[in-house]
């Protein structure tokens, strides 16, 4: 029976310690949650994702030497295990038997091995597939119809992760598709398949489906451009209140390093998304990475932040003209905290403890998570002078 079930049913009062106490910051949450059960995603996933580097261009050999320089770079260890194949691995059409075919041209040696490969690197192995009849490049098929055929070939494979995108999907709607496959995976023999719905947040996937996969996308696609990270955030910060662990909001991969923003874009793109529990999938050639994009990708305190066990997403809790505050609890009453100037001058941008629901008299140690540096005893505010578009990252203990 176990292994048939689709989800655990239980009624929790959320009651995640914070000495804040206000609304904001509170999480007191007295809520009917339905989670998916199948033991992946207690902690927003780490990796790296092949698409927003290199969309369809990818074979075999650029896989493995990505699982090579993952580990090779430290990443591993900090934490990136998920090595994922997104869109056009497979041949366009089925073989005789219904089943997907791993396209010849490009991963000559199969899936299985490619697996294999990365997990003999202690690391663990996605890929993508679709809810509908074809993928979004149209160059391999989806896996409507052929749900439970699809989860056994891919767990026969060892894949440890699938991603499943939207496009060509009959009008049929996502939460109809998508438990088809959520229960195909629980039932494919290989339990613990982190699922990760990509249906673009286009039928409010936070409100339903937490009992259907690990994480859902709550936005189109990111781009890497300030305009489209920065409204990205601010679109997925809207769902915040449904996130947690096993069920994670995704406003899309990371695309740090890939050239079309700046250091401080890019320093602000991560630590927001840390901050908001989001998937950290690394989208850059981690082969050919330069050390600034290296150093932003290892931040142990950082990637702290977005691991830690309370798993309660930060959000932005004020903005005036441009000058944000976006912030979250963590667990040990620590509080983490995102000064974020997104205006287009430099300017100071201050969380009074009132923005952060903590006590007038409280007195913390804030530290700075960039800078790795601690300041003690501070009290009533923190504030940092900030240029156009970078940010400041602390986590504040209170003393
Ligand atoms: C989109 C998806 C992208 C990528 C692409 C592949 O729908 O949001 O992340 O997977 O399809 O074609």
């Amino acid at each position: 029976m176990e292994g048939l079930s689709l989800c655990f049913f239980m009624f929790v009062v959320l009651n995640a310690s914070c000495s804040c106490g206000g609304r904001l910051l509170d999480t007191n949450r007295e809520e009917e949650i339905i989670l998916f059960e199948n033991g992946a995603g207690q902690a927003p996933p780490m990796g790296w994702n092949s698409w927003n580097h290199f969309q369809c261009d990818i074979n075999e050999e650029m896989v493995r030497e990505t699982a090579d320089a993952v580990v090779s770079t430290g990443l591993a260890d900090l934490g990136y295990q998920y090595i994922n194949l997104d869109d056009c691995w497979a041949e366009l059409h089925r073989d005789s038997e219904g089943n997907m075919v791993p396209k010849a041209s490009k991963f000559p040696s199969g899936i299985k091995a490619l697996a294999d490969y990365v997990h003999s690197k202690g690391l663990k192995f996605g890929i993508y597939s679709d809810a509908g009849t074809q993928t979004c490049s149209k160059q391999m098929p989806g896996s409507l119809g052929h749900e439970e055929q699809d989860a056994k070939t891919f767990a026969s494979w060892g894949v440890d992760f699938l991603k499943y995108d939207n496009c060509e999907n009959s009008n049929i709607t996502a939460k109809e598709r998508y438990p088809k496959m959520s229960e195909a995976l629980l039932n494919s023999g290989r339990r613990q398949i982190y699922f990760s719905m990509c249906e673009w947040g286009s039928e409010g996937p936070a409100l339903w489906a937490k009992s259907v996969g690990n994480s859902w996308r709550t936005t189109g696609d990111i781009e890497d451009k300030w305009e489209s990270m920065t409204t990205i955030a601010d679109a997925n910060d809207k769902w915040a209140s449904y996130a947690g662990p096993r069920g994670w909001n995704d406003p899309d991969m990371l695309e740090v390093g890939n050239g079309g923003m700046t250091t401080e874009e890019y320093r602000s793109h991560y630590s927001i998304w840390a901050l908001a529990k989001a998937p950290l999938l690394i989208g850059c050639d981690v082969r050919t990475m330069d050390s600034t994009t290296l150093e932003l990708l290892s931040n142990k305190e950082v990637i702290a932040v977005n691991q830690d066990n309370l798993g309660v997403q930060g959000r932005k809790i004020k903005s005036e003209a441009g000058l944000e505050v976006w912030a979250g609890p963590l667990s040990n009453n620590k509080i983490a905290v995102v000064l974020w100037n997104r205006s287009s001058s430099k300017a100071t941008v201050t969380a009074y403890w009132s923005d952060l629901s903590l006590e007038p008299q409280k007195v913390v140690d804030a530290r700075d998570l960039w800078q790795h540096s601690t300041q003690t005893s501070v009290s009533g505010q923190i504030s940092a002078e900030l240029d156009s578009h970078a940010c400041k990252m602390y986590v504040l203990t209170p003393s």
